[in-house]
């Protein structure tokens, strides 16, 4: 019968991967083994604790449906979506900065001719004309470019988050050969990540608080371009230093300025896309 001291244990797992055909799966499970590992030995880690650990994923998945995704929250909260976002799309040059995608992005939102307002059912929020243009990265405009924007609504839940709600609040407008776009919606507020589940609980243990600065949402994608996934921020906003989600960047706060009319704003922004 094989005995196992700690170090030996890790190898032991790791060796039987060796018949493993996908080299890339295996350098990923041998790394996570790996640091699993570690992580215990670190923590000198109880059976009590690790039960906890399994009940706390087990009601992580069980909180996803359809429109719920608790391991996106997760995964969010934790930073490893922006740890992600930074080894992959370091953008050293005049291309706009990722962040993350977050879990309320939908398929299929509706394509709207430009100008259109995404906006029609919100209560209460101030009016807000957001325009600029997309280019490349020597400043050509990108035609035929896909906007896909959402957000969540003046009172701080998106569509999905409500029974019934239909798509609202989201939409696809697409370039012409300026590159321009422009759209019109309700300035975003700061909003709490969901709360209600495994990590809204693990935020409240933790001492931390659930805010998202006010943002807009984009993925903006062009055949020969990488697909771009961002937000727009709301400068001045008090939770830009503390972001539940770490997905602030400088680079992307935008001054949202007094608009046409008394108490409606304007949000201008011009997106450069990386070459493919
Ligand atoms: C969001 O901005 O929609 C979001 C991002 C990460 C976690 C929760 C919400
Ligand atoms: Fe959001």
């Amino acid at each position: 019968m094989a005995r196992f001291s700690e170090d030996a244990l890790t190898e032991a797992v790791i060796a039987r991967m060796d018949k493993c055909d996908n080299p890339r799966l295996k350098q990923i499970m041998a790394a996570t083994v790996r640091h699993l590992h570690a992580l215990a030995r670190e923590v000198k880690l109880t059976e009590a604790e690790w039960f906890q650990a399994i009940q706390f994923l087990t009601a992580t998945g069980q909180k996803c449906d359809d429109k719920r995704q608790e391991f996106i929250l997760l995964s969010d909260t934790l930073g490893l979506s922006m740890m992600v976002d930074a080894i992959n799309h370091a953008r050293p040059g005049s291309e706009t900065e990722s962040t993350v995608l977050g879990p309320f992005f939908v398929e299929g939102a509706p394509d709207l001719e430009m100008g259109a307002n995404i906006a029609p059912h919100a209560k209460g929020g101030a009016p807000t004309l957001v325009s600029g243009k997309v280019s490349d990265g020597s400043g050509r405009p990108v035609a035929g470019a896909l906007l896909d924007v959402w957000q969540a609504g003046p009172d701080g839940f998106y569509d999905v988050q409500k029974p019934d709600a239909g798509m609202d609040l989201r939409a696809r407008f697409r370039t012409g050969t300026d590159g321009k776009y422009h759209f019109r919606t309700v300035k975003p507020v700061s909003y709490p990540v969901p709360t209600d589940g495994p990590v809204g609980q693990m935020l409240l243990k933790l001492g931390r608080h659930p805010y998202r600065p006010a943002h807009l949402h984009f993925i903006v994608s062009a055949p020969g371009h990488e697909p771009l996934t961002t937000h727009l921020f709301v400068k001045g906003d008090g939770y830009l230093d503390s972001d539940a989600v770490f997905g602030v960047k400088d680079s992307l706060i935008v001054d949202f300025k007094p608009g046409a009319k008394p108490g409606e704003f304007t949000c201008e922004y011009d997106f450069v896309l990386k070459a493919a």
